[in-house]
């Protein structure tokens, strides 16, 4: 720890975002080094921003932050919903003055926002609207930049590769083709760490789009060698090469719309392409199984990826992040997030964080490291 002063400060804290394994860890974390080390009082917001923003909130003391460690899910509770444009009594509204207000009225000197991309930047509003803020950063999907990694990622990643594991017996057994959806937003972390722990034979990931054509050339390869079955793990987000065009120039329609009306007409277009792409693993498992002949099966991994009890790695982590997290508090060093960077924990300004999405670099190892051992990558 950075000092061991005493402070008075009173701090609130919150959950944001879709859950992840290691939010009660970040909790605890912050939790125990802000009381116990630092005198700080914590309260914490129950429901994400929502219940920042309606003012509802529980005092946390040691007794109420112990025994969590190992607990799935949050404590707090969690939403998603944004401080600018919360869906209030049926109307959209902009909820950032009411929170600047609760936030005085409740004495509090400032504020822990634990959660992902979209908590960044909910985080960052309330920085630009002069409160003291935090953000811790936690999510399955490992896509928070300027951050190695985030707690959730490595319990997500062992659970989605021991599904891999499963598939694997199972797909073997009937010659068939399975495909297997993965979490991960737009982001294809969680999808090539365990299509490469697993050992999947295809990987397909938003980073590299596909063609149905080399899909379909890797699996013939391997049923040439024998192997009549092949696992295909699918990122969420990856798409083949004319609907990764196709958004890329829905992107260039929102960056080049002069107006409000032309960006939101544009982004409207957007969100219909991404809906019309959801279910897309269910739609490849159709095309591989015309082409090749195989029987193909699909597997939507979903929220089990997300449930459960979080692994080392992410009670290390969020234990690491938390603790310093109190040291910022403590030190007045707002506005930032509290990055992993070469297993220290680092603070970076909010700003460059949100509003950033960290993709899987081209050049990355693991991508290297599946093309070495033969993984077809759709490309
Ligand atoms: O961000 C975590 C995540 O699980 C993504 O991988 C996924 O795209 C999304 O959340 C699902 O969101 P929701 O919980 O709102 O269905």
């Amino acid at each position: 720890m950075a000092s061991t002063k005493k402070t008075a400060k009173r701090i609130g804290i919150l959950t944001a975002g879709g859950d992840a394994p290691g939010l009660n860890a970040a909790i605890r974390g912050f939790g125990k080094a802000a009381i116990g080390h630092y005198g700080m009082e914590l309260v914490g917001f129950l429901g994400g921003v929502r219940g920042l923003a309606e003012n509802r909130f529980i005092d946390l003391d040691s007794k109420a932050l112990s025994g969590i460690l190992t607990v799935s899910g949050t404590l707090l509770g969690t939403s998603r919903d944004k401080v600018h444009k919360m869906t209030v009594d049926g109307e959209v509204r902009d909820m950032i003055p009411t929170i600047v207000e609760n936030v005085e009225k409740d004495g509090l000197d400032g504020l822990v926002c634990i959660g992902g991309a979209g908590t960044a930047k909910n985080a960052q509003r309330l920085a630009k609207a002069g409160l003291n803020v935090i953000h811790l950063p936690k999510t399955i999907d490992n896509d928070i930049a300027h951050t190695d990694t985030s707690f959730g990622f490595s319990t997500a990643l062992g659970i989605a590769t021991e599904a891999i594991d499963r598939l694997h017996s199972t797909a073997h057994s009937h010659h068939r083709i399975i495909v297997v959806e993965i979490m991960g937003h737009r982001a294809g972390w969680l999808a090539l760490g365990s299509g490469i722990a697993g050992g999947a034979d295809i990987i397909l990931l938003p980073e590299i789009p596909y063609s149905v054509d080399k899909i379909v050339e890797s699996i013939q390869r391997r049923a040439s060698h024998g192997a009549n079955f092949s696992v295909v793990a699918i990122a969420e987000g990856a798409c083949d090469v004319e609907t990764a065009r196709d958004l890329a120039a829905a992107d260039a329609l929102i960056g080049q719309a002069d107006n409000a009306e032309g960006k939101a007409a544009a982004k409207k277009h957007k969100k219909a392409l991404e809906a019309a792409h959801r279910g897309n693993a269910f739609a490849l498992a159709s095309q591989l199984e015309a082409a090749t002949g195989l029987e193909a099966r699909v597997t939507v991994l979903g929220y089990v990826q997300r449930g459960g009890t979080p692994d080392a790695e992410d009670r290390l982590l969020g234990t690491l992040l938390g603790g310093a997290g109190a040291d910022l508090v403590a030190r007045g060093e707002y506005g930032v997030t509290v990055a992993s960077q070469h297993q220290r924990a680092v603070p970076v300004p909010l700003k460059d964080v949100a509003g950033q999405v960290k993709m899987v670099p081209l050049d990355h190892p693991w991508i290297e490291a599946a093309r070495h051992v033969g993984t077809g990558m759709g490309d």
